[in-house]
C-alpha cells in the first residue's frame, strides 16, 4: 500500500510550478502564489498535509491522474504516493482512515461509489479534515467542502453531437446506448448531457434506439428525472467495466436482427468501454459501419482513433484538474474559501465547484489537441495523421 502525503510547503511549490507548467485556462492562481509567506510563517512542520485517494489502477484514466499528480510533485523535488481503492468501497474507507490517522488536513478523493463514500467524508469532517471531491461527486452528505470537476454535461453533449453530425440527414439510423456505473454520479451527468442533445433526433426519426425498452418508453421527453435516467442506466450500464461492456454489446447484437444493424451509431460512455464495444460491433458481419464515442483520450483509444477503430473521444485535460485540486487544497489549508464558479447539488447540499472545459477529438484534430498541445508525445503513437 502506498501513501500520498505532502506538506503545505510542498503544495505551495507545486502549485506555482504546476501553474507555470500547465498554462492552464482555469483561473485560481493568485491565491497559491500570494499565500507563500503566510504558509512559511506557519511552517511546513505546522502540519498542513494532504492525502489523495483514487478509485482504481485498472483504468488508464486514473493512471493519467496519478502521473500528473506525480509530475507536479517530482518537479518540486518531492516523492509522491497515492492510495488506490481498486474498485472497492471498503478498501477506500480503510485508505481514508489510514490517512486520517496520519494527520492529513485535506483529503482529495475520487469516490468509487458516490453514496458509499459519504461515510468517509463524514469521518474526515469529524476529524477536522477538509474534503475535496475530485472528478466524481460524493453524494448525500454535507461533509464535502469543494468539488473539482470537468464539465460533465458537455462530455455527454459532445458525444451526442458527434453522432448527430455523422448521421447527417439520414433517417432511421440504429442507435445503441451505453452508460457508466450507476454508483458514479458522473454516469448520470454524462447520460443527461447526451440525452438532452440526442432526444430531439430520436423524436424526429434520425435515430432508432435498439437496445433499451426504457429509453424507447421515455424517448418523447428531453429532460429526464434521475429516476428515469436510472431506469435506462439499469438496462445499458457497463458498470465502467470492459468485460461487462463487451458482454452487454454481445447480448444486444444477439437480440438484434440484421435490420437493426447495418450502419450503426453507438453512444459509449468512456474509452475503455468504447474499445470493448467497438471490437464487439466490428466482429459482427451484419454491422457494415459504426460510429462510436468515448471519453478520456486514453492512449489506447487515441491509437484506435488514428486506426479508424474508434470514432472520437472527449479530451479532459487532467493537468488542469490536478492544478485546480492543488489550488483548492492550498486555499483550504490556509483557512480560505477556494474560488468557486458555481455549484453541484449532491442530493444534500450545493457543493461549491470549479469546472473545466472538455474538447471533442477525432482523427481530424487529434494531432492538434493531443500532440501539439504537449499532452502526449508523437512517439506514443503509430501512423499519426
Ligand atoms: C470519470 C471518467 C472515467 C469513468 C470510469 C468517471 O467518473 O469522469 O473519466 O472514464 O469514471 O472510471
Amino acid at each position: 500500500m502506498r501513501i500520498k502525503i505532502f506538506s503545505l510547503l510542498a503544495l505551495l511549490m507545486i502549485a506555482s510550478l504546476v501553474l507555470a507548467a500547465c498554462g492552464s485556462s482555469s483561473t485560481p492562481s493568485g491565491s497559491a502564489a500570494t499565500a507563500a509567506p503566510a504558509a512559511n510563517g506557519g511552517g511546513a512542520a505546522a502540519g498542513g498535509t494532504v492525502g489523495i485517494v483514487l478509485p482504481t489502477k485498472d483504468e488508464p484514466r486514473w493512471i493519467q491522474d496519478e502521473t500528473r499528480f506525480k509530475d507536479a510533485l517530482t518537479k518540486a523535488g518531492y516523492q509522491s504516493e497515492i492510495l488506490f481503492s481498486q474498485g472497492d468501497s471498503a478498501k477506500e474507507k480503510a485508505n481514508v482512515e489510514s490517512l486520517l490517522t496520519k494527520g492529513i488536513k485535506v483529503l482529495i478523493i475520487t469516490p468509487q461509489d458516490g453514496a458509499a463514500a459519504a461515510a468517509s467524508a463524514d469521518a474526515a469532517r469529524k476529524a477536522g479534515v477538509k474534503v475535496i471531491s475530485y472528478d466524481r461527486l460524493i453524494r448525500d452528505t454535507d461533509s464535502v467542502d469543494y468539488y473539482v470537476t470537468f464539465d460533465s454535461l458537455a462530455v455527454g453533449a459532445q458525444q451526442a453531437q458527434y453522432l448527430i453530425d455523422k448521421a447527417g440527414s439520414n433517417k432511421g439510423n440504429p442507435l445503441y446506448l451505453y452508460a457508466g456505473a450507476a454508483t458514479d454520479n458522473n454516469a448520470f451527468v454524462f447520460f443527461q448531457g447526451a440525452w438532452k442533445v440526442l432526444q430531439p433526433k430520436i423524436a424526429d426519426g434520425t435515430f432508432v434506439i435498439k437496445n433499451s425498452s426504457a429509453a424507447v418508453e421515455l424517448q418523447g421527453k428531453g429532460d429526464l428525472t434521475r429516476e428515469e435516467q436510472a431506469k435506462i442506466l439499469g438496462q445499458v450500464t457497463t458498470n465502467w467495466d470492459f468485460n461487462t461492456a463487451k458482454t452487454l454489446a454481445e447480448s444486444n447484437l444477439t437480440a438484434a436482427t440484421d435490420a437493426d444493424k447495418g450502419n450503426v451509431f453507438i453512444l459509449a460512455p468512456n474509452d475503455g468501454t468504447a474499445r470493448a464495444i467497438a471490437d464487439t460491433f466490428a466482429a459482427d458481419k451484419a454491422v457494415k459501419s459504426f460510429v462510436v464515442t468515448g471519453q478520456d483520450a486514453e492512449k489506447a483509444s487515441v491509437q484506435y482513433i488514428i486506426d479508424g477503430k474508434q470514432s472520437m473521444t472527449v479530451f479532459k485535460d487532467v493537468r488542469t484538474l490536478v492544478n485546480d485540486a492543488i489550488n483548492a487544497a492550498v486555499a483550504l489549508l490556509q483557512g480560505k474559501t477556494p474560488d468557486a464558479k458555481g455549484s453541484y447539488n449532491n442530493g444534500k447540499i450545493d457543493v461549491p465547484a470549479i469546472q473545466s472545459p472538455v474538447i471533442s477529438v477525432d482523427k481530424a484534430n487529434v494531432k492538434k489537441e493531443l500532440i501539439d498541445s504537449g499532452y502526449y508525445q508523437a512517439s506514443d503513437f503509430q501512423n499519426l495523421p
